[in-house]
């Protein structure tokens, strides 16, 4: 199967080829979370790169599940018009728009932007009531909502990387003892409630994605492949996104032990579910390995920072490779990133830029 071969998904418009632009934060929004001038220029350089679907950075479902002083937020009405901007760029480009929906739960800012919680009490953070998992629920439906409203195809839960959904499916982090914790069904009620009320309000067209982190973050690889196989066999999700920060990781836990992480969820009956994963892709090649071991889809995070044209390079040449990393500062802003990504990622990401001369 070729990268530039179509996909179509359960719901909404085909994928014009299958190399997706991974959700990335860039730390640039306005403080209030609506979209300033960098994210639109971000967005427009992006749009003019190939990708099939260009995904946001994790935007916030409630104030107070802000993480980053720069988070763009899907919260309120106020965050209508830049999104609608940013979905109509992407549209125009003739690609499919997807915000992914965030909470850091207990990694959220806090201060002003109210107190962070988390499904079970944690250093900073104290335990949601029941009421509170409910409302987060429908701040969660309410937010893709909105993001149908400002005109994106569809939307992906943020399920990995310890972030509050996360935290909810993993034993060690949520040790509720009412219906939203104890064993899988328990840990996983949040996130089926929160998937099945956004296909509930969306409606047909809309495209839901879910991303789950691979052995870490407390919930076994057991867990997640059966996670995952309930959300096939319920039709509740269009697209699994697998982010094990490797496409090439190898599991450790006994049970799968020695197996690649991928094959576990590949190997399953996906019905009308589409899998793609992102970690460490550079190469057209690459992204083809990855189709290869069983994916639908790639998504490109490093690679389309440090080109953001990267779908079009790997078209012209699978083994086109791009600049060795750390680049220098200067180059990130070259190819268009804004001071504010470049700052960021200086400080979250120093394997892939250094200061250099300024
Ligand atoms: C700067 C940066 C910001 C990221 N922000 C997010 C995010 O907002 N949400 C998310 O799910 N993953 C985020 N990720 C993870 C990427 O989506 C991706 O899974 C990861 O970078 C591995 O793919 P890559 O090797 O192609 O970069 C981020 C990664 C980077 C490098």
């Amino acid at each position: 199967m070729s990268l530039l071969e179509p996909l179509r998904l359960a719901h909404g418009p085909e994928l014009k080829n299958r190399l997706l632009l991974a959700p990335m934060t860039n730390n640039q929004s306005n403080p209030d979370g609506t979209a300033s001038l960098d994210d639109l220029s971000w967005i427009r350089l992006v749009a003019a790169g190939g990708y099939s679907m260009i995904m946001t950075a994790g935007a916030n479902v409630q104030r107070n599940g802000k993480s980053f002083p720069g988070q763009p937020g899907i919260y309120d009405d106020r965050h209508l018009d830049g999104l609608t901007e940013i979905a109509s760029i992407i549209r125009g480009a003739g690609s499919i728009s997807s915000v992914q929906l965030h909470h850091g739960g207990v990694r959220s800012l806090g201060g002003e932007y109210g107190q962070p919680y988390a499904m079970s009490p944690a250093t900073g953070a104290r335990q949601m009531s029941t009421a509170e998992v409910e409302q987060l629920r429908d701040d969660f439906i309410a937010a893709a909502v909105r993001a149908k409203r400002a005109g994106f195809d569809g939307a992906e839960i943020h399920g990995a990387f310890g972030w509050i959904i996360s935290m909810s499916l993993s034993p060690i982090a949520n040790r509720r003892t009412d219906k939203y914790g104890g064993d899988l069904e328990g840990r996983s009620r949040l996130l089926f409630e929160i998937l099945h009320g956004i296909r509930q309000e969306t409606g047909p067209d809309f495209q839901i994605g879910l991303r789950l982190s691979t052995e870490r973050y407390g919930t076994s690889l057991r867990d997640l492949r059966d996670l995952a196989e309930e959300a096939m066999r319920r039709e509740a999700i269009d697209y699994l996104d697998l982010a094990p920060w490797d496409v090439n990781a190898i599991a450790v836990e006994p049970e799968f032990e020695n197996r690649p992480v991928l094959s576990i969820f590949t190997e399953l009956d996906r019905k009308q579910t589409r899998i793609g994963a992102s970690g460490k892709v550079m190469t057209g090649a690459q992204a083809s390995s990855v189709l290869k071991a069983g994916c639908d889809f790639v998504m490109l995070g490093r690679a389309a920072l440090l080109e953001p044209d990267a779908p079009r390079l790997f078209a012209k040449d699978p083994h086109h490779q791009g600049p060795e990393t750390p680049v220098l500062y200067q180059y990130l802003r070259e190819q268009g990133l804004s001071n504010a990504f470049v700052d960021y990622l200086l400080m979250d990401h120093p394997a892939l830029v250094a200061r250099g001369w300024l």
